[in-house]
């Protein structure tokens, strides 16, 4: 048997790395940090990485001796697919490993943004009672828009549902999700919802998608939730519909700067954040380490995969 070499960069869940241990050198460099990796990376025939690392053209240039790069979760917009493609490296990604984790983070932003519950555990802990400032709005009854019927987007309005919400969506693709949401246009989506999330992926035609124009379409004092990527939303028209009052509350997960550090959109009194947590759960991260490992395999020994991206 050929012990191929695999790198993995940011981490992987024990279960998936005892899975590739059992035909491959595992070198485990989690936090490796840029010009350490591209040092390194002829070694191996095989990556693994988390949103962390950037796989540059660069980093593909000198990782002579790479045929495949595994994304342990979804998203595939730090690895340039571009040049994997034409150096005949092939990308594959676990698409259904963190659908849950995400969608009930989605929920949990929800429930946040119509209830303040960060600002009453923080004023509790000041030994405050500002209980006549903490007057939310209910999730029942209300319009929630949904911008991405995927796999996470389709999640997120089964559950919906079953909070006694109306669930609209817009996709550029039918899907079978269908059946949770009615799918409408953006510009319906945007005039009707009281909250609204988006589960598109970050590429060149959702980057800056929604802009102020999008902002001064939607109802005033809509609710802005987003756990798929940094970049679809422009921050800084945010914070001015934020400032406004146009926008009542936004729940952010992702940034178009990671780690963010403390920047005025965060320290906004209306915006509850979290730092890129969607996929981090004990059952997701197991789900995302089995089964990128299995298709990092695959993929080396040449056998049919579930989901190449390229
Ligand atoms: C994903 O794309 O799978 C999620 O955004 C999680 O990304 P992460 O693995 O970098 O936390």
């Amino acid at each position: 048997m050929i012990a191929w070499k695999i790198l993995i960069t940011d981490g992987l869940n024990e279960s998936g790395k005892m899975i590739l241990q059992a035909s491959a050198q595992v070198d485990d460099c989690t936090d490796i940090q840029p010009a350490d990796l591209l040092r390194i990376v002829s070694r191996y025939e095989a990556m693994i990485v988390r949103g962390r690392t950037k796989v540059t053209a660069d980093l593909l240039e000198a990782a002579k001796h790479l045929k495949v790069v595994g994304r342990a979760g979804v998203g595939v917009d730090n690895i340039d697919l571009q040049a994997a493609y034409s150096r005949e490296i092939t990308v594959v990604n676990a698409p259904f490993s963190t659908t849950l984790a995400v969608a009930e983070l989605t929920l949990a932003l929800l429930f946040n943004v119509a209830r303040a519950i960060p600002k009453a555990d923080q004023s509790m802990k000041k030994g405050q009672w500002i209980k006549k400032q903490l007057e939310g709005v209910e999730l029942s009854g209300k319009t929630l828009g949904i911008i991405g019927l995927g796999n996470i987007g389709g999640a997120v309005a089964q559950r919906a549902q079953a909070l006694g919400m109306t669930v609209l969506a817009y996709d550029i693709i039918a899907l079978p999700s269908e059946e949770w949401a009615r799918l409408v246009s953006l510009e319906t989506l945007y005039a009707q919802s009281d909250f609204i999330t988006i589960h598109v992926p970050l590429n060149e035609h959702t980057r800056g998608m929604i802009n102020g124009a999008a902002m001064m379409s939607m109802k005033p004092g809509v609710r802005l939730i987003c756990t798929a990527r940094g970049g679809i939303i422009d921050e800084s028209a945010l914070l001015n519909n934020l400032k406004s009052g146009r926008i009542a509350a936004a729940g952010l997960d992702v940034f178009a700067q990671e780690p963010t550090g403390l920047t005025e959109l965060i320290a906004h009194p209306n915006v509850i954040t979290t730092p890129h947590i969607g996929a981090q759960t004990e059952e997701a991260q197991a789900r995302a380490g089995v089964d990128i490992a299995e298709e990092v395999l695959r993929a080396l020994s040449g056998e049919p995969l579930r989901w190449k991206v390229i």
